[in-house]
């Protein structure tokens, strides 16, 4: 596309590339990821909250390769656990647990609890070189099951149940997730807003000097 502006997506998980890729087809952009730089530096994920992390990562990819740069970081937060596991909610059942043993160490933890509410959280940075970012956030808000319903998605979702829909998030469609989840609504504001996205990356892209080289 004729004066696509770059965007790398801060991450090496090719789904979550491709996701970003569809939505933002029609627009002049040229979406790259971690894997197409080699191997670079890994930003610490240590935030407090997801706002946080995803500045964090999107500015640090901005600024090491030189573009500007989109990242994402999200988690489920339990209110009777005081919103644990938040921005741990990748290693909380520790670093190479699987999704299963994060499920059953919140269900666990939530034996004999009332209150089962429960919501995701997505946010979304998009930063450029220099350090300035646009930020998108957006939650879905749900109920901690008894026990793992259904077998798709990927980490919380067979435990994360969504009234209205009558069904835990592992027993929808990854289209009927993405509809209501909080990354889906997240991306969906990053779309609504992209033209003046397109403008203020514009605006802060690095100028590129030109050399003339004596003859
Ligand atoms: P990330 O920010 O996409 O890396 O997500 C961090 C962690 O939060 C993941 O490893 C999952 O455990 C959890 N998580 C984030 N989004 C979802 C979701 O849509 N369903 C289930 N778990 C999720």
């Amino acid at each position: 596309m004729k004066n696509a502006i770059p965007l790398v997506i801060a991450t090496r998980n090719k789904g979550k590339t491709s996701e970003i890729k569809a939505l933002l087809k029609d627009f002049p952009v040229e979406i790259r990821n971690l894997d197409d730089f080699g191997p670079i530096p890994e930003v610490e994920e240590d935030g407090e909250s997801f706002d946080e992390n995803a500045y964090k990562k999107a500015s640090f990819t901005a600024r090491i390769l030189g573009y500007p740069a989109l990242a994402d970081d999200s988690g489920l937060s339990v209110e009777a656990l005081d919103g644990a596991p938040g921005v741990h909610s990748a290693r909380y059942a520790g670093k190479s647990a699987a999704d299963e043993q994060k499920c059953a160490k919140i269900l666990e933890e939530m034996q004999g609890k009332f209150n089962r509410k429960a919501a995701f959280e997505c946010v979304i940075s998009i930063a450029v070189p220099t350090g300035a970012a646009l930020t998108y956030q957006a939650r879905c808000e749900g109920l901690i099951s008894d026990k793992p319903l259904g077998s798709n998605g990927f980490g919380y979702d067979p435990i994360f149940y969504y009234p209205p829909l009558k069904k835990s998030f592992a027993e929808l469609t990854q289209e009927e997730k993405n509809q209501v989840s909080h990354r889906g609504k997240a991306l969906k504001e990053v779309r609504d807003e992209f033209e003046k996205v397109l403008i203020w990356l514009r605006q802060h892209l690095p100028v590129q000097e030109k050399f003339v080289c004596a003859k």
